[in-house]
């Protein structure tokens, strides 16, 4: 146990979703109490295990203060609340602002009114936009091209002036494509509408939905198509482990990516699923996607220098089996032994 986090209360806004449920179990293992704050708009009552709950939704700016209020004795607070579907901000960027940016400023400001000064914000790679400059360093410019990751690059702007102006003490974490589920296969990836191409392959080759489709298969890669760089769910929630210690060693501030510094293909991607799950997705070659980039991934050394982080469960055959546990489990499916589970 890490004497650091031990009894302390750590506020999780977002904490009934994916990435936030994995944090709130990996705070709550080290003998800290996590205290998840959500609205429950994507997010699940059910994946909240390790602590109590508030519903509030960070666009209340009342009831936010009234939340944070009721917790004023938190060590840190980690902010992983969006909307994240990318698609859908292009078609309603009104909305995405609102509920990213407008809601990350309510936050700032009931912890500025409270003194509470730790926060751990989840940023993306998508904030980096176009580059043809792999592995991405941090210092690389930002030029996001999504609303997704404009509204993520303002809310860093935010927290950096929180900071100058009223000595906010920040890490920002940007991560690169979460994945896979805790080991024990009760929590894990289940968004709706699910866009992510691992839970939406596992669907496809466990028979749920027709073919998926694969955009885009002459990319300048070995096989042709795009590279991405997949992130163990688990390694993410360590890596807020990391910062949260970082934090009581005196660190002020800090952007890392968190990323492995590897990139894997998507075929590569579908032949490891074949070969865990002992089923072939069916996908159909389909056109290449406006503004999906050829290659993307991290520069880990910051992560390890800054906050002591490095990727351990992030093997592409370990983020594709915890997955498929967890949703076998969900799906209720009989066989779910592959060749390799022998
Ligand atoms: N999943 C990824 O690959 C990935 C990659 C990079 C960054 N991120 C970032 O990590 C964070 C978590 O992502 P996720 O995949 O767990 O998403 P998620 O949708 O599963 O979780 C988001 C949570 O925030 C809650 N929420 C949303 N708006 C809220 C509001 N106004 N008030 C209170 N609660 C609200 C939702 O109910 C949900 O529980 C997001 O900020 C996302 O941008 C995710």
């Amino acid at each position: 146990m890490d004497d650091e986090l031990t009894g302390q209360k750590i506020i999780v806004v977002g904490g009934a979703g994916y990435i936030g449920a994995h944090v709130c179990k990996a705070v709550a293992d080290k003998g800290a109490t996590p205290i998840t704050f959500d609205n429950f708009s994507s997010g699940h009552k059910h994946a909240v295990k390790w602590g109590p709950f508030e519903t509030v939704d960070l666009r209340d700016k009342p009831a936010t203060l009234a939340a944070f209020t009721k917790h004023k004795d938190a060590h840190a607070i980690v902010h992983l609340a969006s909307s994240i579907e990318v698609g859908i901000g292009e078609k309603d960027p009104a909305g995405f602002y609102e509920n990213n940016v407008v809601g990350a400023l309510n936050l700032l400001e009931a912890m500025r009114s409270l003194s509470l000064r730790n926060l751990i914000f989840s940023s993306t790679c998508a904030t980096y936009g176009e580059t043809d400059q792999m592995p991405i360093l941090e210092s690389q410019v930002q030029n996001p091209f999504s609303v997704y990751g404009k509204t993520k690059l303002t809310i860093e702007h935010m927290i950096q002036s929180y900071h100058k102006a009223y000595g906010l003490t920040y890490i920002t974490l940007r991560y690169f494509n979460a994945s896979g589920a805790d080991v024990s296969g009760e929590i894990g990836e289940e968004h709706d509408p699910e866009t992510h191409l691992i839970p939406i392959a596992l669907a496809a080759a466990a028979g749920l939905r027709g073919r998926m489709k694969i955009f885009g298969t002459d990319y300048d890669t070995p096989d042709g198509t795009c590279i991405r760089d997949y992130i163990h769910v688990s390694d993410i929630a360590a890596a807020h482990l990391c910062g949260l210690k970082a934090f009581a060693n005196g660190l002020t501030h800090s952007k890392v990516n968190i990323g492995t510094g590897k990139g894997v293909s998507n075929l590569e991607i579908l032949q490891m699923i074949e070969k865990v799950t002992g089923k072939a997705v069916p996908y159909d070659n389909a056109p290449r996607r406006d503004g999906d980039l050829t290659r993307l991934y991290a520069d880990p050394k910051r992560a390890k220098e800054a906050l002591g982080f490095t990727a351990q469960h992030s093997s592409l055959k370990n983020i594709i089996q915890t997955a498929w546990n967890f949703h076998s489990k969900r799906w209720n499916l009989k066989n779910v032994h592959g060749p390799d589970d022998k």
